[in-house]
Order: structure tokens, then sequence, then C-alpha cells
């Protein structure tokens, strides 16, 4: 037997070929991709008009506004008893409103809201419906609320958007309670219920003209005192009231 070459592969040269041919497919599927990838980012749409789409277009658009006239060189021509008739149906945004008719909104908005109802559903419980509270438990409103509007009526709103925390005499009774804050009503809930406090019991009557009822503004302006129930004591010692 002659000598043959012994050729001894690591790999066979079917695996060789097959490797070449898988080489080169994925090459170019990356090649691919990269090109498809570079392609993905969003284009946009552009259409070219000619002239009668262009007019087309202009035409719809003045019929969506209806009235207006488009004249030859591109300009709108709108009849002024119709732009009026426009501002009536859509409104217009006044941006330099006058100031009177943001005070006349908030009266609006107060005059829509029942202080008597409010006082129902957030006081009543403790200072009863009668306004006469609950001797050393809960001081009375009737008939009490006039001499705290004397001394200062913004006292009024802080003791309802605060609370009140610590001993005081009321007509010679000692109360040492806590009422809750009840600063999640509203401006113009708070408002109104201390305008009912105050003219349904009469204390308005023996105030005469120093009593002008309060406004939402009124509420809102304490609120930025950020107090607590004893800040609103403390408050309340100042006013010497006992
Ligand atoms: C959970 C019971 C409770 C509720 C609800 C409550 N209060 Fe009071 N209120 C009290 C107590 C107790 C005091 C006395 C606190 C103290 O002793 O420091 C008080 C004190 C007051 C005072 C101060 C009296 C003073 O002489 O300084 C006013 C005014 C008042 N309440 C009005 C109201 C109004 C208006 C509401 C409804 C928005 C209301 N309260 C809801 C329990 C309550």
């Amino acid at each position: 037997m002659p000598d043959q070459p012994i050729r001894q592969y690591i790999v066979s040269q079917e695996a060789v070929k097959r490797g070449f041919i898988m080489g080169t497919i994925g090459m170019v599927v990356v090649i691919l991709a990269i090109f498809v990838l570079m392609n993905l980012r969003s284009q946009g749409q552009y259409q070219a008009l000619d002239d009668s789409q262009h007019q087309a277009l202009l035409t719809e658009a003045e019929g969506r506004l209806s009235g207006f006239e488009l004249l030859d060189d591109g300009a709108a021509r709108v009849d002024i008893d119709h732009a009026m008739q426009l501002v009536v149906e859509r409104g217009v945004d006044l941006t330099f409103a006058p100031p009177a008719a943001e005070s006349e909104e908030e009266s609006a908005i107060l005059a829509s809201v029942d202080g008597g109802a409010v006082y129902g559903a957030q006081c009543a419980a403790c200072h009863q419906a009668t306004g006469m509270g609950v001797p050393g438990a809960f001081p009375p409103v009737a008939g009490h609320v006039g001499d705290l509007y004397a001394a200062d009526p913004d006292y009024l709103i802080q003791v309802v958007l605060y609370g009140l925390q610590g001993p005081i005499m009321v007509d010679g009774t000692t109360y040492n309670g806590l009422m809750p804050a009840l600063g999640q009503l509203s401006d113009a809930d708070v408002a109104a219920l201390l305008n009912f406090t105050i003219t349904e019991w009469g204390d308005a009557d023996d105030l005469g003209d120093a009593f002008s009822p309060f406004e939402p503004d009124d509420v809102e302006a304490q609120r930025e005192l950020g107090w607590s129930g004893t800040d609103v004591h403390e408050r309340r010692g100042e006013l010497e009231l006992d």
C-alpha cells in the first residue's frame, strides 16, 4: 500500500463550508438590519399639492370659519355683525376682565351657599342647632359670635379654619375642650356659615353698622397663617374677651 498523506481536520470540510455559508448569510442579515434601522426613523409624510387641491383646502377651511370671505390676495374679510355673532356663540376670552367681575363672581358663589345647611352639617353636632352649645362642653355661638366679631372678625375665621385648643371662659362658664380644624371647608362655605351664625340669633342686630358680611376673600386671606388650634387660643388671649 502506497503511503497516503494523512489529512487531519479539526473540523470537517463540510463544517467549514457550512460555516462559510452561514457567516455570509449572517453578514448580509446584519447589513440589511442596519439599513432597515437607519430608515425606521419616522420621516413624516409630505404630499405635494397642486394649485387646485390647495384652493380646495382653503375653501374648506373658509367653510369651517363660516362667514369669512377669502380675498384674492389671501387675506380674509369678515362681516362685523357676523363676527359679533361668533363672539356670542363661541364666547371670548377677556384677559383684561375688570376686577369688579371677579368679586361679583365670588358674591354669586357665596349667594349659592346655604350657610344654615353648612352650620347644620359641620357645627350643630357640638354647638347644637339652637346655637346654645352645651354648658361646660361646647360654648354657645348664639349671642356670643357678635362679641367675637366685635373683638376681631378674623378671629371667627381662624377658629373655623384652625380649630381651638386651650381653656376659655364664655359667659362665666369655663371650657377646656378641643374644637377640630375645619379648613377643608371652602372659602364660600366658611363665609356663608359665619354670616349665618351672626344673623340667625340676633348678633348682627346688636352689631348694627359694625357688621358687614364675610366674603370668601376674607376667608382666603386667613389661610396663609397655617395656624394650629393652640395658635388660635393664643390669639384669643390677645383679644381680652374673658
Ligand atoms: C367636635 C365639636 C365641635 C365642632 C364640630 C365645632 N366646634 Fe366650635 N368649639 C368646640 C369646642 C369644644 C370649643 C371650645 C374650645 C376650647 O375650649 O378651647 C369650640 C369653640 C368655638 C368658638 C370659639 C368661642 C370662643 O369664645 O372663642 C367658635 C366661634 C366656634 N366654636 C364655632 C364653631 C363653628 C362655626 C363650627 C362649625 C363650622 C364649629 N364651631 C364646630 C367644639 C366644636
